[in-house]
């Protein structure tokens, strides 16, 4: 379908190449990037693929698969006048300007783009677009980036569609490993893979409810940066209260200076930042029920103090629990969007058929059939190879 919609649109794909860009699942450490406090997500099965071909001009001519998603076109330069809010093609843009600029790129590309991943439903279809556009706008001009480099660029060129999001999604979109979840830490950006244990399974169920970041959600998760910011400057820097050796003290300071929203937005930063290292050995260790309860307090955390959630999401982490998961939360930005669940090889399929029959089948539809509800695998980064 990609190759067809490329030749009935640019000819003859002879020469095409093609990028694959993972989404991501993040297991635990919600919000926590853009402060610099680590993160713990795994690279998908599913992503957006970009097949394209060099151009002779600067050109950047755009197709997509996705219904909806009308042809886009837009020069390559360094200063990149962006779409309305909301529109695909800022994505690329995004990605056109910043390597565009750093690497001085003046060669464009016609590109189809397609994916297998659900939009706005906090499993990173953004990022994974935005590094997949600066691999196929790199590999046309033949730049071998490196990947830890890339990664914080594009962190920061994403900041061109309106979210001021961290550096978790093309973190691990760039630094995946397959069989691996990874720890990441910020500034300087690290990727340290941890195995997933073998008889571990990770699923995700969608809550039904849209959280797209480039409308409405976008405004609430900037207040989210904004509040941090706003505690930082009382409290000091976050990483050192994280690593304070007094927990309650940090706390019992935060609830002495800070305003009661401040005060929980704080909260949640200082125990979901303590809880990713404990999930981390958790999963080394290959304690399933520690890192199942990490993840209910993850959730929790979300719920009642940093004010995230929503109630269908609350009603399928519950849902998940009652029929089985050994853990279960909040994935993304939130407002909606998915909810990640543990479980074991043993009870994948009856939890999966548990969830279909208490959750969706209330709400008039099959989760599995309609894309709502299935198995992650611990993936791959993403990479460039021959059409
Ligand atoms: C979005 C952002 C990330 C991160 C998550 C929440 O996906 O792009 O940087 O902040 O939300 O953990």
């Amino acid at each position: 379908m990609m190759r067809e919609l490329f030749e009935s649109r640019f000819g003859s794909s002879q020469g095409a190449r093609l990028v694959t860009a993972p989404g991501r699942v993040n297991l635990i450490g919600e919000h926590t990037d853009y402060n610099l406090l680590p993160v713990f997500p795994m690279a998908l099965q599913f992503g957006i693929r970009i097949l394209f071909r060099p151009r002779g001009d600067a050109s950047v001519r755009l197709a997509s698969t996705a219904p909806g998603f009308g042809d886009r076109s837009f020069e390559l330069q360094t200063e990149i006048q962006p779409y309305a809010a909301g529109d695909w093609g800022n994505y690329v843009k995004a990605a056109a300007q910043a390597v565009a600029e750093h690497w001085n790129l003046k060669r464009g590309m016609d590109a189809v783009v397609s994916g297998d991943l659900p939009m706005s439903a906090g499993l990173s279809s953004s990022s994974a677009m935005v590094v997949a556009s600066a691999l196929a706008l790199l590999d046309v001009d033949r730049v071998a980036a490196d990947r830890i480099e890339l990664a914080e660029l594009m962190a920061a060129a994403e900041h061109y569609v309106g979210t001021h999001g961290g550096g978790m999604d093309q973190a691990i979109c760039l630094g995946g490993k397959r069989g691996h979840a990874a720890l990441i830490e910020f500034a300087p950006l690290r990727i340290t893979p941890v195995a997933v244990p073998e008889h571990w399974r990770f699923l995700v169920a969608h809550s039904m409810v849209k959280a797209n970041k480039s409308a409405g959600a976008r405004e609430h998760y900037n207040q989210c940066v904004a509040d941090c910011r706003s505690a930082a400057a009382i409290m000091g820097d976050f990483r050192t209260l994280v690593g304070a050796a007094n927990e309650e003290d940090v706390l019992a300071q935060g609830q002495a200076r800070l305003e009661d929203r401040l005060f929980h937005r704080f909260r949640h930063q200082v125990s979901e930042g303590r809880r990713v290292y404990l999930a981390r050995d958790a999963m080394a260790a290959g304690d399933a029920k520690r890192f199942g309860s990490l993840m209910l307090a993850s959730h929790r955390s979300m719920r009642d103090d940093y004010l995230i959630s929503c109630p269908e999401v609350d009603q399928l982490v519950d849902t998940a629990m009652t029929s089985g998961a050994i853990g279960a939360r909040m994935t993304g930005a939130g407002f909606g969007g998915f909810v990640v669940a543990l479980t074991d090889a043993a009870n994948v399929d009856s939890l999966i058929r548990r969830l279909d029959q208490r959750f969706y089948a209330a709400r008039g539809v099959s989760g599995v059939m309609a894309g709502h509800l299935f198995q992650v695998e611990p993936s791959g980064g993403a990479a460039v190879s021959l059409a």
